[in-house]
């Protein structure tokens, strides 16, 4: 049978690629997105994954979702946790507020989403984390000291996981993308992204299908010994 994987933030931008590639690879494929309901069905119309509508920052409705995924699609063995957002401002301008929002949707988030899916993966003795860090995480990111920091706790939470997972078959990993043309690399101003790209040796932005494709290596059976590790894909921008 099938294996199943959830894709959280999985209809837009890098999520969405991921979600199209886990699908072509013959899984059970189901996509949360936090509020976008027009971009969500439309995702769905194009290509015949399910949506589930929850905020990842709360642990009771992801439990809940996870829950209803479960039950209509069946138990997860793959979670991909790759729902982020950014509220970028200088440190000296972020407010409480912008700081609480990113922690709470791109770290607690990973905690939320993978916390419920776990005892399962423990009782079937297979499982596959894959949370979708940053190399604003590895190498910190002027503006970003609330999302530099939930990216480089990512790395933390895959290192921990892959030692308490190893010996039951559960597998834990972080991809860091560079810059990947999304939304969320477009909504940069457009001459500070200018002066991003030409930091990339590659000489360009990144595709999310780039990463989708780590992805889909990661969830196979054939990476059961890759545990633990960080896979950066980032056209040579930087090396850890
Ligand atoms: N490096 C150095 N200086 C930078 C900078 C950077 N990356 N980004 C902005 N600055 C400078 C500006 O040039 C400007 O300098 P001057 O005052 O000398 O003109 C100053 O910082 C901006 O100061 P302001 O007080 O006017 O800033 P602001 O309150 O208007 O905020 C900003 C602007 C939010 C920082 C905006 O410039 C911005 O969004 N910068 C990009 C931040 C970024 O790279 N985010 C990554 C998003 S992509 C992502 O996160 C995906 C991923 O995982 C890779």
């Amino acid at each position: 049978m099938a294996r199943t994987a959830l894709v959280t933030g999985g209809s837009r931008g890098i999520g969405a690629a991921i979600s199209k590639a886990l699908k072509a690879e013959g899984y059970n494929v189901a996509a949360t997105y936090a509020g976008n309901d027009e971009a969500a069905a439309a995702f769905s119309a194009e290509t015949g994954i399910n949506t589930y509508k929850w905020n990842v920052a709360d642990y009771d409705e992801s439990a809940a979702g996870i829950a209803k995924v479960e039950a209509e699609v069946g138990p997860i063995d793959i979670v991909v946790a790759n729902a982020g957002i950014t509220r970028d401002a200088p440190f000296h301008k972020m407010t409480p507020e912008q700081w609480h929002q990113v922690i709470d949707t791109n770290l607690t988030g990973v905690f939320n989403t993978v916390h419920p899916i776990w005892p399962g993966m423990r009782e079937r003795k297979f499982g596959r984390v894959i949370v979708i860090s940053s190399i604003n995480g590895q190498k910190g990111q002027f503006a970003q000291v609330n999302y530099a920091a939930t990216k480089a706790g990512d790395l933390g939470i895959v290192k921990s996981l892959a030692q308490e997972g190893a010996r039951a078959g559960i597998t834990a990993n972080a991809i860091c993308p560079g810059y990947i043309a999304t939304e969320m690399v477009m909504a940069v101003p457009e001459k500070v992204r200018e002066s991003i790209i030409a930091q990339i040796p590659a000489g360009r932005l990144g595709e999310p299908e780039e990463i989708a494709r780590c992805v889909t290596f990661l969830a196979s059976e054939d990476s059961q010994f890759v545990n633990g590790s960080t896979i950066s894909a980032n056209g040579a921008q930087f090396f850890v």
